[in-house]
C-alpha cells in the first residue's frame, strides 16, 4: 500500500471546521477546480512569484503540478508539504509548511492560500494554527516564519491573531515592479493555538522530516 512507501498520505491535522491531509488526484483535481475560480482580487498580486496571473485553466494545471513536483522533490533535509485543506470532503486551498536542514536550523516556513469564496470565515487562521501545532509540539521547531506583501491585510491579519512579529522588510521584484514584503516570525515560546489541533499519523514521519 502507498502508506507503506510514503507515510505523509496518513498525516492528518484536525482543526474545529478543517481538515489538513494528503489527497488523492481526484482531490486534487477538485481543488484545481476552486483555483480555477479565483484565489485572488486580481488587482492584487499576494504571492512572490505570480502563478495566479494566468488563465483559470492554466492556473488549475499549476496547482496539480506544483503539488505533485513538490512531493517529487522531497528529501528528509529539504522538504515541504502542500497539505490539502478540506472543508468536510471538499478541497478548499492549500497549507504548506516546509524546512531545510530541520534537525539543525529548528525552523519552518510557511504559506498558503484558499480559493476566494472561503475567504473571511477564520480558515486561514485555523489551518496556519494547524501546521504550526505540528512544527512546535510535532517535530519539536523553535521558530517558524512566514512572510506577507505589504497591503495584504488578511495574510497580516491570521498572522496578528496567532502572535507573530514583524522580523524585518524584503524587497522583491514581481512581474518587473519593485514589492516590499513584511517578514513575520513566531518562537515555540510565544506559540498558543487559537484552536484545538489534532495531530495523527506523525510518528511513521518522523524520518522523513530528517528527525
Ligand atoms: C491569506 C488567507 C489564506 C487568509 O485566510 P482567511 O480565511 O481569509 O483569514 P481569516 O478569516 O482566518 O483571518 C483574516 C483576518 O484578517 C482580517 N482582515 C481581513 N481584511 C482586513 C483588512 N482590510 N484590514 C484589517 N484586517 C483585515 C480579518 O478581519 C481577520 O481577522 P479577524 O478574525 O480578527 O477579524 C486568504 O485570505 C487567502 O487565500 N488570500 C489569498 C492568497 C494569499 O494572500 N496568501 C498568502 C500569501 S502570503
Amino acid at each position: 500500500m502507498l502508506i507503506d512507501h510514503w507515510p505523509l498520505v496518513g498525516l492528518r491535522l484536525t482543526t474545529p471546521d478543517l481538515e489538513l491531509r494528503w489527497p488523492t488526484n481526484e482531490e486534487l483535481a477538485a481543488l484545481a477546480d476552486i483555483a480555477a475560480e479565483g484565489i485572488h482580487d486580481p488587482a492584487f498580486m499576494p504571492f512572490l512569484f505570480p502563478w495566479t496571473d494566468t488563465t483559470p485553466a492554466e492556473r488549475a494545471r499549476s496547482v496539480i503540478l506544483h503539488f505533485w513536483r513538490t512531493a517529487g522533490n522531497w528529501k528528509p533535509d529539504d522538504w515541504a508539504i502542500p497539505f490539502v485543506v478540506f472543508q468536510g470532503d471538499e478541497p478548499i486551498g492549500i497549507q504548506a509548511i516546509n524546512a531545510a536542514q530541520f534537525a539543525i536550523t529548528r525552523e519552518v516556513s510557511t504559506g498558503s492560500w484558499l480559493g476566494l469564496r472561503f475567504h473571511g470565515q477564520g480558515f486561514g487562521t485555523q489551518m496556519r494554527a494547524a501546521v504550526l501545532t505540528l512544527a512546535f509540539e510535532g517535530l519539536g521547531a523553535e521558530t517558524a516564519c512566514s512572510g506577507a506583501m505589504m497591503g495584504n491585510a488578511q495574510s497580516l491579519g491570521v498572522s496578528r491573531k496567532i502572535g507573530y512579529h514583524e522580523d524585518g522588510l524584503g524587497r522583491a521584484v514581481v512581474s518587473g515592479k519593485l514589492r516590499i514584503e513584511q517578514r513575520l516570525r513566531i518562537d515555540a515560546k510565544d506559540f498558543q493555538s487559537p484552536c484545538r489541533v489534532l495531530v495523527k499519523g506523525l510518528d511513521p514521519c518522523l524520518k522523513d522530516f530528517g528527525l
